[in-house]
């Protein structure tokens, strides 16, 4: 796993949206051969998805031959709902790309039959060809998508009941008030994440260090789902200074030092 040390938010959103644009520039998809993403939601996200609009305005990289899927949505939520991950994705970022509409995948929450729903969003994505990049936040509690702690590793998508952590942190989103936010969500499950050829995990703030560390020194658990990213061959985490505040000092050098020579994703996208 690459753990990259970014000063802020701000740079780190601006490394993540580089280092998305290379890849998917690398790749050269064309009609017939599209790159794949997988996306997330979240506050974590939102500094770089206004960056990969920023390269797409300044003609450094183009979604027209880029599908997506997201990774998870509430159950129940009106898709026009200003808190639908629908709203989330075409505000920050669809509306503002070349994307075709019909590249765009997003779990639908209020499908007649959820379980239904799950299982071909699942054969939807291996019909595309698989996952390319996976993106994606963790919770304070180290959940991925709405993985939350005790779900399986190996998990596929479906429905999920919320932890009241979570419920609690999101409902910041829904003027703070427990009793707005969906019980329950549609979400990929890890090993669908896992899946992925790439995974990318942006981790920002002070309010997920134990996260990181969990991430990064703990063992592998279900306890923390975002350790099952230490099994995958090309992980990748992007924190800021803030997130890293519960690692210890020799983890934070190691990773320093062995980053130290990379490409930036400025060099790359030249
Ligand atoms: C939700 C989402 C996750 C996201 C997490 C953290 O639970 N399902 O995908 O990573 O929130 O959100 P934020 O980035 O706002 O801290």
């Amino acid at each position: 796993m690459r753990l990259i040390i970014e000063p802020d938010y701000e740079l780190l959103s601006r490394w993540a949206a580089r280092y998305v644009a290379a890849r998917i520039r690398k790749a050269n998809p064309r009609e017939g051969k599209p790159f794949v993403l997988g996306l997330p939601t979240g506050s974590s996200p939102v500094g770089m998805y206004r960056n990969l609009v920023e390269l797409y305005k300044q003609g450094q990289v183009s979604f027209r031959h880029v599908v997506t899927f997201n990774m998870d949505e509430y159950v129940g939520l009106p898709q026009d709902h200003p808190e639908s991950y629908h709203s989330f994705m075409w505000k920050n970022l669809f509306s503002h790309i070349d994307i075709p509409g019909g590249n765009v995948h997003i779990l639908n929450g209020n499908a007649a039959d959820l379980e239904k729903e799950c299982y071909e969003y699942e054969a939807a994505m291996k019909a595309a060809g698989g996952i390319d990049l996976f993106l994606g936040g963790i919770g304070p509690d180290g959940h991925i998508a709405f993985n939350e702690p005790a779900s399986s590793l190996t998990s596929r998508t479906r429905v999920k009941t919320l932890t009241t952590d979570t419920i609690i942190a999101n409902s910041r989103f829904f003027g703070n008030d427990v009793n707005k936010v969906p019980k329950t969500a549609l979400t990929v499950g890890v090993g669908t994440v896992m899946d992925a050829r790439e995974v990318l995990i942006l981790v920002n703030g002070h309010n997920k260090a134990r996260a990181l560390q969990q991430a990064v020194e703990g063992a592998v658990s279900q306890m923390w789902t975002i350790t099952a990213l230490q099994m995958h061959p090309r992980g990748i985490i992007v924190a800021d200074e803030a997130a890293c505040a519960e690692l210890k000092v020799g983890t934070y050098n190691y990773f320093k030092d062995i980053e130290k020579d990379n490409l930036s994703p400025d060099a790359l996208l030249k």
